[in-house]
């Protein structure tokens, strides 16, 4: 899966909307640093979390096994396979939220937003 990725906080900064239809478009001719935007191939099997992991990329977790928010990623554009997600919502995952820690990349390409934890909504549920 080529997974296409961007952090929330720059969305913020910019005073962009995570649903903008040209959201990613915009932010690869930003010149944005590599930890904010880029590309990364996961592996099949790999969750994303991992895989982000494995290509040098810190993103939030805490627990690791679907038990908090912290690692939520708001999914623009492709499937995050994600079956035992027991912490977000019904409305969460209508907006496209899966957890990075338990999703693993199902579709070809993929475009998240990472680092939503603080999104209004997100916020709540962390334990
Ligand atoms: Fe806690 Fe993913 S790190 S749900």
């Amino acid at each position: 899966t080529r997974v296409e990725y961007l952090n929330y906080e720059v969305i913020a900064d910019h005073g962009w909307e995570i649903d903008d239809d040209d959201l990613f478009e915009t932010a690869s001719d930003a010149d944005l640093d590599t930890d904010d935007y880029g590309m990364f191939l996961a592996e099949p099997g790999e969750t994303l979390l991992e895989a982000a992991e494995q290509r040098g990329f810190a993103w939030p977790f805490a627990c690791r096994g679907g038990a908090c928010a912290n690692c939520a990623v708001a999914v623009v554009e492709g499937e995050l396979d994600s079956t035992v997600d027991n912490v977000l919502t019904d409305d969460l995952l209508d907006r496209g939220f899966r957890l990075s820690c338990i999703g693993r990349p199902v579709s070809e390409t993929l475009r998240v937003v990472y680092n939503v934890k603080h999104l209004p909504g997100l916020e709540d549920l962390r334990l």
